[in-house]
């Protein structure tokens, strides 16, 4: 509509001005404008801007672009949308699936049962969920909880690269089929690919079981113990004496 046009000129003319002025305490990037020039266009659908390698943005500028997405259906029954948390300097980016209820209602990854043992697991590796990154590959919850379908992941999917590209971490750990076939770009089980690192864009990836799959099957917590072994020695921490989250079934 060309009132909403107007407003949005108003606004991206506004914040350009501010910019100019070099008033602080705001955060308007190049690419915050060119995401509001597209407001009210026919790409408005998908609003994730192009962002390769090595181009710099806070996690706090990609959570603004992101802010009311319509990029894919899932946003016609979310809730929240769930960013993720932690530490944006982190070394360790957990990646999974998408969120559950309680993330859904509570705007936050991993906070439900499996996130608790994702907690359990990360406390096993000598971290806290303060130092490390957790978030999805799709932001919004799939209702049901049914797995995220392909169109969701591959619109979602730019926005983590995004963060990750902000975070800069040495290492992911990807936590279940879902997450572990995005960033690789496999159709491969999780079973097969466990265990091991592969590469995402330079980044040490490591594939490991879903905390939900284990509070199904607590005997594949001794794979999973294996892997965040083999995270802690390549990280170059110190391996935990009495780990609390394995053997504990
Ligand atoms: N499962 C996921 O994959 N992500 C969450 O945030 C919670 C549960």
């Amino acid at each position: 509509m060309a009132t909403d046009r107007n407003i949005i000129t108003d606004i991206s003319d506004y914040l350009q001005f501010l910019k100019e002025a070099g008033v602080s305490g705001f955060d308007c990037s190049e690419q915050t404008l060119k995401t509001i020039s597209t407001w009210g266009t026919s790409q408005q659908k998908n609003p994730t801007p192009p962002v390769e390698p090595g181009d710099s943005e806070s996690l706090a500028q990609i959570l603004a672009d992101l802010s009311d997405c319509r990029g894919c259906k899932l946003c016609g029954t979310r809730r929240n949308i769930v960013f993720g948390s932690g530490n944006p300097d982190a070394k360790l980016v957990f990646v999974g699936e998408g969120p559950g209820n309680d993330e859904d209602m509570a705007g936050e990854p991993f906070v439900g049962k499996a996130g608790q043992l994702l907690t359990k697991i990360i406390e096993a590796i000598q971290l806290s969920r303060d130092q490390v990154y957790i978030c999805n590959i799709v932001k919004c919850r799939p209702p049901e909880n049914r797995n995220p379908e392909p169109d969701e992941i591959n619109a979602c999917l730019p926005w983590l690269k995004r963060q990750i590209r902000a975070i800069q971490p040495e290492y992911i750990c990807a936590l279940g089929t879902v997450a572990a076939r995005a960033l690789l770009h496999s159709q491969a089980p999780i079973s097969g690919l466990r265990g091991r690192f592969f590469d995402f864009e330079g980044i040490r990836v490591l594939p490991t079981f879903h905390p939900a799959y284990l509070l199904r099957n607590p005997d594949k917590k001794r794979e999973v113990w294996k892997d965040m072994q083999l995270l802690m020695k390549t990280m170059g921490a110190e391996g935990s004496q009495e780990p609390v989250f394995p053997p504990k079934g």
